[in-house]
């Protein structure tokens, strides 16, 4: 199973970036936790970071036949961007959303996020505890489906049977 994590613009910039908001730990730092448990648990992870809207549309699209699951802190694109959404709706893979930040405690303009409809959930407010929370979220929700695969495939497999 593989989840890709895919993170927006100016994520890059943590442990620099207005620390009192996002605290002082970097990206990488993140990541490498994310990793660890990826490892404990059997999941293969890849990171992926850009400050292009098209870009992430682009990494999106591309998880199609290829990730079970995906994270993404869309930062400032999650209170903007149709085309990260529509993306996200196409390819319809089980994604969580994640901030930082309590984006609703911030600024009006961040209390809406054009992606969490189309998300199976949303994780806001815990600093980089979130994205731990995330990889337990995902992996829950990839097992449940592997599981629910297995049982339909045992299903038509004793279906076969019977019919021959
Ligand atoms: C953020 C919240 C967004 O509103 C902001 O634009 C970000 C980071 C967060 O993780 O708290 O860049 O997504």
């Amino acid at each position: 199973m593989k989840v890709v994590v895919i993170q927006g613009p100016n994520l890059n910039m943590l442990g620099h970036r207005e620390q009192n908001i996002y605290g002082p730990m970097k990206l990488e730092d993140i990541h490498k936790q994310m990793q660890g448990f990826a490892e404990q648990n059997g999941i293969q992870i890849e990171f992926f970071q850009s400050n292009l809207e098209g870009e992430i549309v682009d990494r999106i699209q591309e998880c199609m036949g290829e990730a079970n699951g995906v994270i993404i802190n869309p930062a400032a694109y999650t209170h903007t961007s149709i085309a990260i959404r529509d993306a996200i709706a196409a390819v319809q893979i089980p994604t969580i959303e994640v901030h930082l930040s309590n984006i609703y405690q911030r600024e009006e303009f961040r209390h809406k996020s054009l992606i969490a409809p189309v998300c199976a959930g949303q994780i806001t407010g815990f600093g980089p505890f979130g994205y731990h929370m995330a990889m337990i979220s995902i992996t829950q929700i990839m097992n449940e489906i592997k599981a629910m695969r297995d049982t339909q495939q045992a299903q038509k497999a004793q279906q076969n049977l019977q019919g021959n």
